[in-house]
């Protein structure tokens, strides 16, 4: 059976997610709470009103610093920073939820595979079948330096690293426990079936874990796999493993390539295409008319702080953007770096797009349309259930719905534009029963047969 499309709530504990600056405005202080359990509670409960498939926390483990450099405009402005950690709120939120799934965000070098899939087989236990894991291999280089290595792990690297830990976790969490291993038989004196038990004895390159796994099989074992991946180590890393990634398409139409790519890719991995859901962000600005919705865009860029902008920006992408005027004409900017600075091609990119500017295009137009991320579509909820409707009918599955505050934000998404989408037949009106897997591909709680996760060897039992 076909499903409705996939709607998740982008959120991340921390003060400012994406609305760099915006906190400062009446409606933005509603980001004074982001350390206080209350408000995702209200989230959540808000989320579920609206028919929402996931919460999706992104995090990091670090500050956004310019190689080792400079972190004061992100400091100062609180864009993602400080972090409280995802994974303590779950259990919370999944208490006051019925239906809703939790995506929680842990990168490799964060957390030791053991651990980690402990952790998330018990957020699978205690949410009955809703623990998503999005799997992430950092950026950060203080995300790095703060355990325990000098630089950040170059990027191929940090893929095959990544494989093998979730190879470890597919181990603990497929192999160690055979179905039937759970007895509760006070006729036999055994709780358990210690037979159908097993060590993993995994030995690889960046770990050694003996197992068992000390979880006991949870209702999906392996949670939902979400990633994103925009490269070629990415996109490979996502088609082997991932059950929902993200495209990095800006268009519907480079959607459909995008998609086209995974699923050759998907292929080639031995993978059902359709066992990876493909999904973008959906980041508008909603209006009850045309000119509302601009007005408020205009109000959402009028209060952007440029500094921790480009803080942000330096600090996820390794280049120092710092100290450019964000007023410089882009051909000026061009001309200034054509001379050799290292964003060379990006600013090329940008001084040739084209931002429908009245005069000429500025470093601004470019941050504003591509590195700030929320309130990119303007519109009533009508024109968001067009622009949904563009998105789907070019294949992708999904969204990330990014809001213009994290906290607060969703009752004017789930009050105006769900009944909208509901009525177009764009979104559910009820949920699916079962666990997360189940609701978003209408199929068993287990990871699909044919997954990695089936695949991974443990040592005989001698
Ligand atoms: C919607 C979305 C959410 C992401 N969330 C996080 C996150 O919370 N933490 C993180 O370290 N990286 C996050 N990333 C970054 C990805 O994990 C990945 O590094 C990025 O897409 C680049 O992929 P590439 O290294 O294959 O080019 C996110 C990316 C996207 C598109």
């Amino acid at each position: 059976m076909s499903r409705e499309l996939i709607y998740n709530a982008f959120l991340h504990l921390t003060p400012n997610h994406h609305s760099h600056g915006y906190w400062r405005t009446q409606e933005g202080r509603v980001q004074y709470g982001y350390s206080k359990l209350e408000p995702y509670v209200d989230v959540v409960k808000t989320l579920e009103r609206g028919l929402f498939d996931t919460l999706f926390i992104a995090d990091v483990s670090g500050v956004y610093d310019i190689d080792k450099g400079d972190d004061s405009a992100t400091v100062r402005a609180g864009s993602q920073f400080p972090e409280p950690d995802p994974i303590t709120i779950v259990s919370a939120l999944g208490l006051v939820t019925e239906h809703l799934g939790f995506a929680v965000t842990s990168n490799v070098v964060q957390s030791h595979p053991f651990q980690f899939a402990r952790q998330l087989s018990s957020l699978d236990h205690f949410t009955d079948g809703r623990a998503a894991w999005n799997i992430v291999t950092s950026y950060l280089t203080n995300g790095f330096e703060n355990f325990g290595y000098d630089r950040i792990v170059p990027h191929d690297e940090r893929y095959r690293w990544a494989q093998e830990y979730v190879d470890v976790t597919y181990k603990l969490w497929e192999k160690s426990w055979e179905d039937g291993a759970v007895l509760h038989d006070p006729e036999s004196n055994r709780f358990f079936d210690p037979e159908r038990i097993h060590r993993i004895d995994h030995r690889g390159e960046y770990y050694s874990v003996a197992g068992p796994h000390i979880v006991e099989p949870s209702p999906q074992r392996t949670p939902v796999l979400f990633q994103a991946g925009n490269s070629q180590a990415g996109r490979e890393f996502a088609a082997r493993n991932a059950e929902v990634t993200f495209l990095p398409s800006y268009t519907p139409e480079t959607a459909r390539k995008d998609i086209g790519i995974l699923d050759e890719e998907s292929r080639r991995q031995g993978r059902n295409p359709s066992a990876l859901k493909k999904i973008v962000q959906l980041s508008t600005v909603i209006g009850s008319t045309e000119d509302e919705a601009r007005r408020k865009q205009r109000h959402l860029h009028e209060n952007v702080d440029f500094d921790a902008l480009l803080g942000f920006l330096s600090g996820g992408s390794g280049i120092d953007f710092t100290g450019i005027d964000p007023d410089t004409p882009l051909s000026e900017l061009r001309k200034r770096v054509e001379k050799g600075d290292h964003v060379r091609s990006i600013i090329r990119a940008a001084a040739e797009a084209d931002y429908g500017t009245e005069g000429e295009a500025t470093f601004k137009d470019y941050l504003l349309s591509h590195a700030f991320l929320p309130g990119k579509f303007a519109g009533t909820p009508e024109q968001i259930a067009d622009h949904v409707q563009r998105w789907s009918d070019a294949g992708v599955d999904g969204f990330n719905v990014v809001p213009v505050t994290t906290l607060g934000w969703w009752d004017e998404w789930v009050e105006h534009v769900v009944p909208v989408l509901q009525e177009r037949g764009l979104a559910q009106r009820e949920y699916h029963p079962g666990t997360l897997r189940e609701k978003l591909f209408r199929d068993g709680a287990r990871i699909a047969s044919e997954h990695r996760a089936h695949r991974v060897a443990i040592p005989a039992r001698g």
